[in-house]
């Protein structure tokens, strides 16, 4: 059966309308930004395989048709400018295009929207790159200082602070997080690490959760972290783009992005934020010049980058901006709630990020609770019912992560499915 054939049958199961994707297109100016006529407009600038439903955004973001074309002409330009386009064009000639000159201004753009300087900004390849670079570049630590982080962390980000051990000589720590989540369970849970480890100073945060979508108290956690003297390096994979929050109220130091999850940027592009004043507290790389310079770009030397999708940025955050992050927020949490809304009363489920609504966006996980093996019921779900999800063995769950290509219907067929494989059980 094809996508559209099992979407239909399934929705008539669930007794879902599936207006969204049979209404006429209306002028998109006019309508509600929170209504479903408005997210069919969206829907219907995505380009998605009628072969499966794909809740797997949180892998990567698929680019709109807009920004993909950009994208597209963006390479041709590329293509035929080639290293003129890097500097000798404008070398010769004022007027050319340059582009050092766009990636500065895409900067400024970036800059301007989390509410900080530019030169606090660099482009990095992906966001593993970019906490690579500041968890092996923080030079703070002396032989025996602690470093913390907890299981919820991303599992190369996990390795990278426990070469800390071999690299700076520091005793490192994996705390675990409480489940289920609270807001203030997940700020006493790293107080607590920090009182139970008298000589820490680097503490490792993920915002958004990618096993489970719990969204964490950053600005309090950095806070109390501060007052106990110890620096924080936020993991911003998946919160930037998917949900609403102020950036620079938070009070950050070093935060790896990337930008081709959420802000729906072409596969390959990243950021670093380190606040000018803790420049210093970062090591340069090698090449870049004698340690003791505050540029943010000398620490790091990616080499030749993807210039195209570097430029795609800026189509990216016009994409985003047109729709408001509000409306994003308020879609990503509607469409979650489509599902979650059937389990929140069947204690044969556990939905993994609380209702709290500072604590979630879209992303967010589920476990059958009698159910052993996540692979093969990510297998099952995919194979019968034709849903592409995140199986996360080591919690036995699996994730569930729609797009902005992502109907309401689409949700209510994953509820029909969780509900199906349950009674066949
Ligand atoms: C929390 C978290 N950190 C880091 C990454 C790595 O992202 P990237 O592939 O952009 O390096 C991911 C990817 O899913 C993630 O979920």
């Amino acid at each position: 059966m094809d996508r559209r054939k099992f979407l239909q049958s399934t929705a008539a199961l669930a007794s879902v309308s599936l207006v969204g994707n049979s209404m006429i297109a209306h002028g998109q100016g006019a309508l509600d930004k929170d209504s479903d006529a408005y997210w069919k407009t969206i829907m219907d600038q995505y380009k998605v395989t009628d072969e499966f439903i794909n809740l797997n955004a949180g892998h990567w973001g698929i680019m709109s048709q807009p920004v993909m074309e950009a994208f597209f002409n963006h390479t041709r330009f590329i293509n035929a400018y080639s290293s003129q386009y890097m500097g000798s064009g404008r070398a010769a000639n004022p007027n050319a295009r340059s582009f050092y000159a766009e990636r500065a201004e895409i900067l400024e753009m970036l800059a301007k929207k989390l509410g900080v300087n530019s030169d606090e900004l660099v482009f990095t390849r992906n966001v593993t790159e970019s906490l690579q670079l500041l968890i092996s570049g923080y030079n703070k630590l002396k032989p025996g200082d602690t470093v913390l982080y907890s299981d919820a962390a991303y599992y190369s980000m996990k390795a990278e602070m426990r070469h800390l051990k071999v690299h700076r000589k520091a005793k490192v720590v994996q705390l675990k997080v409480p489940d289920p989540a609270t807001y203030e369970n997940q700020i006493a849970v790293f107080e607590q690490g920090i009182k139970d480890n008298p000589g820490t100073k680097l503490l490792l945060i993920t915002h958004m959760s990618n096993h489970t979508g719990v969204i964490i108290p950053v600005k309090e956690i950095t806070a109390m972290a501060r007052s106990h003297g110890v620096d924080v390096i936020v993991d911003a994979a998946h919160s930037w783009g998917q949900y609403d929050f102020d950036f620079a109220d938070m009070n950050l130091d070093f935060v790896g992005f990337n930008l081709h999850k959420w802000i729906g940027a072409p596969l390959g592009v990243g950021l670093i934020y380190i606040r000018k004043d803790r420049m210093l507290d970062i090591d340069t790389k090698s090449s870049k010049g004698p340690p003791g310079n505050v540029d943010i770009n000398n620490r790091v030397q990616t080499g030749t980058m993807n210039m195209a999708a570097v430029m795609s940025v800026k189509d990216a955050l016009n994409f985003v901006d047109d729709i408001g992050i509000k409306h994003i927020d308020r879609r990503f949490k509607a469409l979650r709630h489509e599902w979650v809304k059937e389990f929140l009363d069947d204690d044969r489920v556990d939905i993994l990020s609380p209702e709290d609504e500072r604590m979630h966006a879209g992303l967010t996980s589920f476990r059958i609770k009698a159910h052993k093996d996540t692979r093969e019921l990510g297998k099952t779900l995919l194979r019968d019912y034709h849903i592409n999800t995140a199986p996360i063995p080591n919690i036995n769950a699996i994730r569930v992560s729609p797009g902005l290509y992502s109907s309401k219907a689409d949700m209510a067929v994953l509820g029909v499915a969780i509900k199906d494989i349950m009674n066949k059980m």
